[in-house]
């Protein structure tokens, strides 16, 4: 399995602190069948050198190779939505022209359908991150439709697939499974304990509502190379 969204680098943001965490979260997931993870911080301004991250993957990966824990880490990031645009050309997800995107967590803006629209356009395919998490979208999860017409793509969380993150966000995960509206499960792990990096429970979970073959698509990358496209304009 393949996931698309931790926070596995050691030091860079809120995740995990140091080498022996990042270790320690890449065993979990080992052990839980992931192969690879792609590395995403929180990525809130566009100057933040991408040249720091990549010599942390690198250390990380070199510390995974010694220990002999079969994990490889590839370079990515979680892009606050304001600044996606910016960032599309140097932070997509290993060397995909996928873009994990982050809305606010309380509301989506007035403007997400030019924002998903223009990323199309500009041939980025924006994937939202845990939209299942996002305020205003767990009220309303009708909202996400639009998006994704225009060529958004969705990750939900995999702790709110099984429930972890309180029945809002199950709720939300399971409206949008039963509407084909969700492309990828992401752990969003920050460390062993927050949001742990395992996949497998929310795998079994997905395949009640959409089958187990479907269900295990969602945790392969298998369209993360594939662009995305949409054949009409925003409505605002
Ligand atoms: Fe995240």
């Amino acid at each position: 399995m393949i996931d698309i969204h931790c926070h596995i680098l050691p030091g860079i943001d809120d995740g995990s602190p140091d080498m022996e965490t990042s270790l320690e979260m890449a065993r979990m997931a080992a052990k839980d069948g992931i192969h690879t993870i792609i590395a995403t911080p929180h990525l809130t301004t566009v100057e933040y050198p991408k040249d720091n991250l990549l010599q942390a993957i690198d250390e990380l990966n070199a510390q995974l190779k010694s220990q002999t824990i079969a994990i490889t880490v590839l370079f990515g990031a979680e892009v606050q939505s304001h600044i996606a645009l910016e960032a599309a050309d140097n932070f997509c997800l290993a060397g995909s022209s996928s873009l994990l995107v982050e809305f606010p967590h309380s509301y989506l803006p007035a403007d997400s359908e030019n924002l998903i629209y223009s990323l199309v356009t500009n041939k980025i395919t924006p994937i939202i991150a845990h939209p299942e998490r996002n305020g205003q979208i767990s009220r309303e999860p009708w909202l996400l439709a639009p998006l994704i017409e225009l060529g958004a793509r969705t990750q939900i969380t995999a702790e709110s697939i099984t429930g972890d993150q309180g029945m809002t966000a199950r709720n939300c995960a399971e409206y949008l499974f039963q509407r084909n509206q969700v492309h990828y499960i992401g752990t969003d792990s920050h460390s062993p304990g927050f949001r742990k990096p395992i996949l497998s429970k929310a795998v079994k979970q997905a395949a009640k509502i959409i089958g187990k073959a479907e269900a295990q698509k969602l945790v392969s990358g298998y369209n993360i190379f594939l662009p995305s496209s949409c054949n009409h304009k925003p409505s605002a």
